[in-house]
């Protein structure tokens, strides 16, 4: 160890060339990816609602004999996902994202509407109904690693049971090969295969469950906030990694996040949710871009910016999201929405505008007017020449 200064006798570093260190240096940024070609559709969900009941133990609920209510998790929900396509769900807690993770992967069955794998409804199968192949070609990175992986098993033994469960590799050493692969793929060493869950760290636990939600080939994965229990440094280099996978293999990713800055660079389109409602939907660039449903803006004012040169403008979402029990009767966002128009935002529920293609908002105030709304995040020269084009555009 060498003394970095006489004044601080305490700071030492352990490298003898420290001094030859530029920290002013520019560092490098990561590299640009090739956006890959989509394939045929995947996913189509049309309308689909789930409504949980609950009981209702309150007095006023036993003198009114309505004992069973109804938690509005999912309304009418309707997108769609293509083969090698990464769609981003966002949204605050409790608006609806796992609820959805869960009808997908057949752990809750649907009240209303169609989810559509592969061209087969499966809204209402529920997992132990569905095929071997259904099962590996959908599968799900969860969002806590320490729960997903059985404590008494080896990481070999459990990825092997996935190879094998799915009829991918029925020889053992041809699952052991896998296996190996597997391990290589997600960059973890080959040893690991020995190893028990405890003797991995949190980031480790997830890597293997993306080894493991891949080892059946699956067409499309749902990752539910894969990267929230981990610290940052090494949630954004899981991220990466399933991102990779998810190109090579060109696999349909469903990215569920609370965070606008996350998805921006991993996905190719974004659904905008809001108590059980998809409120916008688009691709990653028209999200970022007026015109934005309020919702949207308030969403990209929350991201942190490190750059002083960019510039944000400040929306600050005022109380908490709604009862699902007891959502408004107009539009879910009503209650806290900076541009609110007046009673027909409390009385009527809003249509879906389409703004272009698949780009749509659902909102009362009428696109001419959302078109004139200015980009939240400014950069200088950019942002401005990008609005004045989408003004002429239109
Ligand atoms: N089994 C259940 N029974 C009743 N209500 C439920 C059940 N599961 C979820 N809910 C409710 O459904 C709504 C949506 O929950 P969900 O877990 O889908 O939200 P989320 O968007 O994933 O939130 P988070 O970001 O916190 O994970 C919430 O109001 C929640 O309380
Ligand atoms: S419909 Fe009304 S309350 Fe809802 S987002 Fe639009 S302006 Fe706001
Ligand atoms: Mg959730």
């Amino acid at each position: 160890m060498v003394h970095v200064e006489d004044s601080a006798p305490d700071h030492r570093v352990r490298c003898l060339r420290y001094k030859e260190i530029d920290h002013r240096r520019e560092v490098p940024g990561g590299e640009a990816k090739e956006a890959i070609e989509l394939g045929k559709r995947v996913l189509k969900v049309n309308g689909m609602k789930k409504y949980y009941e609950v009981r209702d133990n309150s007095l006023r609920a036993l003198f009114a004999g309505k004992r069973i209510r109804h938690v509005k998790a999912n309304e009418e929900l309707s997108f769609t996902a293509r083969e090698g396509e990464t769609v981003a769900i966002v949204g605050e807690s409790g608006c609806g994202k796992s609820t959805f993770a869960k009808v997908l992967m057949g752990l809750e069955t649907s009240t209303e509407g169609e989810v559509r794998h592969n061209g087969k409804d499966i809204s209402e199968v529920a997992v132990r109904d569905r095929s071997a192949k259904q099962i590996s070609s959908l599968q799900m990175v969860f969002q806590n690693p320490f729960d997903t992986l059985n404590p008494s098993h080896s990481i070999g033994g459990q990825i092997s049971r996935v190879i094998k469960k799915f009829g991918v590799e029925t020889d053992k050493k041809k699952i052991f090969d896998r296996v190996m692969i597997l391990l290589d793929t997600v960059k973890l060493p080959r040893d690991f295969y020995f190893r028990k869950p405890r003797q991995l760290s949190g980031g480790q636990k997830q890597r293997i469950g993306i080894a493991r939600a891949f080892a059946g080939n699956p067409s499309m994965v749902i990752a539910d906030e894969p990267v929230s229990a981990l610290d940052v440094s090494v949630a954004a280099a899981v991220t990466e990694l399933l991102m990779d996978i998810q190109r090579e293999h060109k696999t349909t990713l469903l990215f569920i996040s609370h965070d606008m800055s996350v998805v921006r660079y991993l996905s190719d389109r974004i659904v905008v949710m809001y108590l059980g409602h998809i409120l916008e939907r688009g691709t990653t660039e028209e999200i970022f871009a007026p015109p934005y449903h309020p919702y949207t803006e308030a969403l990209l004012s929350a991201v942190p910016i490190a750059d002083p040169e960019v510039t944000k403008r400040e929306i600050v979402l005022e109380g908490n999201l709604p009862s699902a029990m007891k959502p408004p009767k107009g539009c879910p966002f009503c209650t806290r929405c900076h541009r609110r128009i007046g009673d027909i935002c409390d009385n009527d529920p809003p249509l879906e505008q389409f703004v272009v293609d698949r780009h749509i908002i659902k909102c009362h105030i009428p696109l001419e007017e959302l078109r004139q709304v200015l980009p939240v995040i400014t950069v200088p020269g950019v942002s401005e020449r990008l609005h004045v084009e989408q003004m002429d555009e239109h």
